[in-house]
């Protein structure tokens, strides 16, 4: 509430008589001594220029930094859902938080079929969907997927990955009726879902379509060109190359070099990065990846690593997201193997070996043991390590000399790398402020006793990072 009042540039007093709130009351709300409900939020959204949800705090439900997930849970969970009538997967839930989009299944193939055609009657594609999918293979699971009116069955073992795009139809069989086979399908949304998704919405399909921009240069140079409302010559000028060839670089009829982007940059007055195109490396809609020809290698270093770690599918247009699979070596000790990062994180423990979650969250260590088929989401920035939990490392291990292993999927935030960029030029005590704005903009005067800072006095509504910071108050500094 304060700060989307400080945004709207409203005082105490002026927010009270928006709201119809009596004197005081404004004070009351952003303390916390007086809870903001529904009523308040409607007429916040009614008369104030923001949504509902603007107002709305997201559950923290992973206060200790990581949240596990039994097995047991799991099958808890279990549904089987039937297509064309008949029992085709048997879905399982697996960790997951509020805080983060991605979407976990275990989900077991229920559909044994004795080929791989991808026109097989037997299999019942679905149609896709809005989330990007990250799935690993357990058992002989057959692929299916279709893109572009065209269908494709792979055939996929234990260990093999693969990453598709949204809405393209795919299905999963199963080649053997002993056998186990199950996937874990790890769906995401990324920056489509949130504040991208609706506000598009409103904009609608015909501007959505003119807003996609395609893996080429030329549609950046125009799009920033326009944005600045700056003619081929101009840019031209500016950039100190001839017009005609940079009219060619807008139409996509010639390719820029290094330097020539630099200067294109330069010209439009943006970092270099935002004229380089994304990647993509999906063929027909997919990124698949075979254990067999996956990189595998040690860390923190050979010779005394505490894991084995192999990559699994991924795409360069999406570099946030992160698959690996990773063996515990059996004389690793979570002091050897703390690993970091600014994603979210979904760990799953795969085979048959238990392994040892370590985590460092708010300046405590914390341990969890985790068995097959356990799961768990790690909070981004909470560093984990884990140990093995075979004593002799000469008699423990499978075929590959790996204690256990867990399957890890990475996947960035909504704190993305321009966030960041921007997190970093917060001055002061900033930060705090940005996650929770305790005060009004400006020193009121002695008119508004408290006002200032009416959360001062207040115990336990300081965020419970803030000890860590080493806050000062720069208020006055930052007047304006
Ligand atoms: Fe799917």
């Amino acid at each position: 509430m304060r700060s989307a009042a400080n945004d709207l540039k409203r005082d105490d007093a002026s927010a009270e008589q928006d709201l119809g709130l009596p004197p005081g009351a404004f004070a009351d709300l952003t303390s916390g001594r007086r809870p903001v409900d529904w009523d308040l939020i409607g007429k916040a959204a009614a008369v104030w220029p923001l949504n509902e949800r603007d107002l709305l705090p997201i559950h923290d439900d992973c206060p200790d930094g990581v949240r596990v997930h039994r097995l047991a849970d799991s099958v808890a969970s279990g549904r089987t859902i039937n297509r064309g009538g008949s029992p085709y997967y048997e879905y399982r839930d697996t960790a997951m938080s509020r805080v983060a989009s991605y979407r976990p299944e275990w989900i077991s193939m229920l559909r044994v079929v004795e080929d791989s055609d991808p026109d097989n009657p037997a299999v019942e594609w679905n149609r896709g969907h809005l989330l990007y999918q990250f799935t690993y293979f357990v058992g002989p699971v057959n692929y299916y997927y279709r893109w572009e009116g065209v269908s494709h069955c792979v055939e996929m073992n234990t260990g093999d990955s693969v990453w598709g795009l949204p809405f393209a139809p795919h299905s999963f069989t199963s080649r053997s009726a002993t056998e186990p086979a199950y996937i874990l399908a790890l769906t995401y949304g990324g920056d489509l879902l949130g504040d991208a998704q609706r506000e598009l919405s409103v904009l609608g399909p015909r501007k959505a379509r003119a807003l996609a921009l395609p893996a080429e240069q030329a549609a950046l140079l125009r799009s920033f060109a326009e944005a600045r409302l700056l003619s081929t010559e101009e840019l031209a000028r500016r950039a100190k190359l001839p017009a005609p060839y940079v009219a060619q670089l807008c139409a996509g009829e010639a390719a820029a070099t290094g330097d020539e982007t630099a200067a294109l940059a330069d010209a439009l007055g943006v970092a270099v990065r935002e004229l380089l195109p994304t990647r993509i490396g999906t063929e027909a809609g997919v990124h698949l990846a075979y254990r067999a020809e996956s990189r595998s290698w040690e860390l923190p270093e050979q010779g005394r690593a505490a894991y084995r770690v192999t990559q699994l599918a991924g795409d360069p247009a999406h570099p946030h997201t992160t698959a690996l699979e990773v063996d515990v070596l059996p004389a690793a000790d979570a002091s050897a193997g703390w690993l970091s990062t600014y994603q979210h994180q979904y760990a799953y423990v795969l085979g048959e070996e238990p392994v040892e979650l370590h985590w460092e969250h708010r300046g405590e260590r914390r341990r969890e043991r985790l068995e097959p088929g356990d799961s768990a989401y790690v909070l981004p920035g909470t560093r984990i390590a884990f140990a093995a939990l075979t004593a002799d490392p000469n008699t423990a291990g499978d075929a590959d000399g790996a204690a256990a292993r867990v399957l890890l999927l990475r996947v960035g935030g909504a704190t993305t790398t321009d966030v960041r960029f921007a997190l970093a030029t917060i001055p002061g005590d900033g930060i705090e402020r940005y996650l929770d704005e305790d005060r009004l903009w400006f020193k009121s005067d002695a008119a508004q006793p408290g006002a200032a800072h009416p959360d001062a006095a207040q115990p336990g509504t300081a965020h419970p990072d803030a000890q860590e910071s080493d806050a000062t108050d720069l208020e006055s500094a930052r007047e304006h």
